[in-house]
């Protein structure tokens, strides 16, 4: 299969306040707390890291299981715990949307992105910047492996002399991937790796239990028990379900057994 359009679309910022507060699942709270502390050090104290080499984190691990969302945390905590010293912004980038089999596209993309990154220090007062490249293996697989030496080569001139320029004290790059066995080690040596597991299911239905907090009202007690009952009976037939079967059990069964009905 072949499709033809142009790599990249408009690069955004967001600011850290915009994240939705979620209590992440207990086995992940020690990486949250690890990368918490140690962007936090970075970006207040971490001058001296200008030529380590070292460039930010590498988030990996089986479809769904909250990897994305750890980042999207971090990102928020940072905002909320170094709001009197400087100015956190986020840059997601969904990396299949600047993937192109287009010789040239996707380092377009890489340079405007990493132009734009520039154009925040104009913006803002200290600025300093979580850059994401979300499902990053999508870069890899957008040319085949077949041509990843090619790829390699040209994305070298473009994403790692751009990386290997940045200072950890102003840019933190975080990437995520379910698919690490695609990736360039180029990726892998910047990047401190850290795994993303699946959880238990007793985890999952725990985390059904406070997600119907948004979702139903105080009083509908006998309703929010139908759901947890049906909702861990569909995670039991599952194989290997994830935090995001568990929020999409969550509305179906909403929907099917017509609690949300007027
Ligand atoms: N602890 C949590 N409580 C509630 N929802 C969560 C939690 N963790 C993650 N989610 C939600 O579950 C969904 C899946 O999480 P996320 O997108 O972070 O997974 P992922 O590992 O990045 O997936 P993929 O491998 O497909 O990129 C998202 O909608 C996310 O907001
Ligand atoms: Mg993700």
């Amino acid at each position: 299969m072949s499709f033809e359009r142009d790599a990249g679309t408009s690069v955004i910022d967001v600011s850290p306040s915009d994240m939705p507060k979620v209590n992440l699942l207990p086995p992940l709270q020690p990486t949250q707390d690890l990368l918490l502390k140690t962007c936090k050090y970075l970006f207040s104290k971490g001058t001296f890291a200008k030529n380590a080499p070292f460039k930010g984190f590498l988030l990996h691990g089986p479809v769904g299981t909250g990897k994305t969302e750890i980042v999207r945390q971090v990102v928020r905590r940072l905002g909320e715990e170094l709001n009197d010293k400087c100015t956190v912004r986020f840059i997601p980038v969904d990396s299949s949307v600047i993937a192109s089999p287009k010789w040239g596209e996707s380092e377009k993309a890489f340079n405007r992105i990493f132009g734009y990154v520039e154009t925040l220090q104009n913006r803002f007062k200290d600025p300093k910047v979580v850059l994401l490249f979300d499902d990053v293996e999508s870069l890899m697989l957008s040319r085949g492996m077949s041509a990843a030496k090619e790829w390699h080569y040209s994305l070298n001139s473009v994403f790692f002399h751009k990386v290997d320029s940045q200072n950890p004290s102003e840019i933190i790059t975080f990437a995520t991937t379910n698919r690490l066995d695609l990736l360039d080690s180029a990726i892998k040596t910047r990047l401190y790796g850290l795994f993303v597991p699946r959880v238990s299911i007793d985890l999952l239905v725990s985390a059904a239990n406070d997600l119907l907090d948004t979702m139903l009202t105080p009083d509908q007690v006998k309703e929010r028990e139908i759901v947890i009952e049906e909702v861990r009976k569909k995670l039991d037939e599952m194989e290997n379900p994830t935090i995001r079967d568990t929020r999409q059990l969550i509305i179906v069964t909403i929907i099917e057994k017509g609690i949300w009905s007027a």
